[in-house]
């Protein structure tokens, strides 16, 4: 007993001193291996325990136990020091150096634009649907009381899909397109829930376009539908009011002036005039279409138009931001030039 308690210490002065030592990784290793590897002295010394006579075991175990943590815990705190050292640079460095910046993104124009609108809606109860960008006649069309001979179904102004084969001996499938508007998303909501409603819906629109400083294939809308018990023009008109004060400033006033849309009756389309409009050289710019839900939309969707009244509008996202950025030419937005768009 006395013979293997003695040999601890000086082996276990030898480890720590080996290890406190050890100038890299690499050479704390090899001490590692040295005395408490497989073949270690340290461990060679653990495995002596089992030979010695059955009294001594406990306080020899003891012992063993004791030094095998300290040497872990020297070796832990060893290997931190080493590896800080290692992930330190090697050359001099000078610390008060400013940091390399990460350039920050920032939101597309159109996106902050379409925020602030959502935000403004939102302020008067308004919720954000959502509807499909690939589409079919009906919602698109038929449901809103669009004509088949009306031009908007041109194959010269809409995207049309390829015709999915017809089931066998079923009814042609529908006929599939790009949407060329949001109202879409109005035949949709209304067909999934029982009125009220009140919901605005930003989205991608498509529309075969040839693209110059006003138009491009691709552009964005945003469509609004309310339908209670007596709604009125009037409440359009605030709402509208509201809306455009919030987004082009207090001054802006609007006017709606007699339109046509199948979709409403009757139907405007809405000029503003502000500051902004007069920068432009115009004191009325038209920027919306809207209208009072034509009854033939409620029948389409089910709901009674004895009971439910409501009004539905749309506007270009891509028009508001160009007047409110006075931006000349609607394909800046999409050439993804940082140049253009770190200035919003
Ligand atoms: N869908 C029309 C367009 O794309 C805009 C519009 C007009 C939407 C009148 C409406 C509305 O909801 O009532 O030009």
């Amino acid at each position: 007993m006395a013979g293997f308690l003695d040999q601890i210490e000086p082996l276990k002065q030898s480890a720590l001193d080996e290890l406190r030592a050890a100038p890299d990784l690499a050479a704390l290793e090899q001490a590692r291996v040295n005395y408490v590897g497989a073949n270690g002295r340290f461990t060679a010394l653990m495995k002596q325990l089992g030979s010695l006579p059955k009294e001594e075991k406990p306080a020899a175990g003891k012992a063993v136990n004791a030094v095998k943590l300290e040497i872990e815990a020297v070796l832990a705190e060893r290997r931190a020091q080493l590896e800080l050292k290692a992930a330190l640079p090697q050359e001099p460095t000078d610390f008060t150096l400013p940091g390399r910046r990460r350039t920050l993104g920032k939101l597309h124009p159109l996106t902050q634009v379409t925020e602030e609108i959502v935000r403004s809606f939102r302020k008067i109860g308004f919720v954000v649907a959502d509807g499909p960008e690939v589409e079919d006649e009906r919602h698109c069309f038929d449901a809103l009381n669009t004509p088949a001979d009306h031009p908007a179904r041109d194959t010269q102004d809409t995207f049309y899909l390829g015709l999915a084969a017809p089931a066998p001996g079923g009814q042609e499938p529908p006929r599939q397109l790009l949407r060329t508007h949001t109202s879409s998303v109005q035949i949709r909501v209304m067909e999934k829930q029982p009125p009220p409603v009140r919901i605005i819906v930003p989205g991608r629109v498509y529309r075969r376009d040839n693209a110059d400083a006003t138009h491009n294939p691709t552009f964005h809308q945003v469509e609004g539908l309310y339908v209670d018990r007596g709604v009125t023009v009037s409440d359009l008109k605030g709402t509208v009011e509201f809306v455009f004060r919030e987004l082009m400033g207090p001054e802006t006033r609007i006017r709606f002036r007699p339109h046509y849309f199948s979709y409403t009756e009757p139907s405007f389309e809405i000029d503003f005039s502000s500051p902004l409009t007069r920068k432009m050289g115009k004191e009325w710019l038209e920027i919306a279409g809207c209208g009072m839900v034509h009854p033939q939309v409620f029948e389409n969707v089910g709901y009674d138009p004895e009971v439910w009244t409501g009004w539905a509008f749309g506007f270009g996202i891509e028009r508001i931001a160009m007047i409110r950025y006075g931006i000349n030419d609607i394909r800046l937005f999409y050439e993804n030039d940082a140049r253009f768009l770190r200035q919003f």
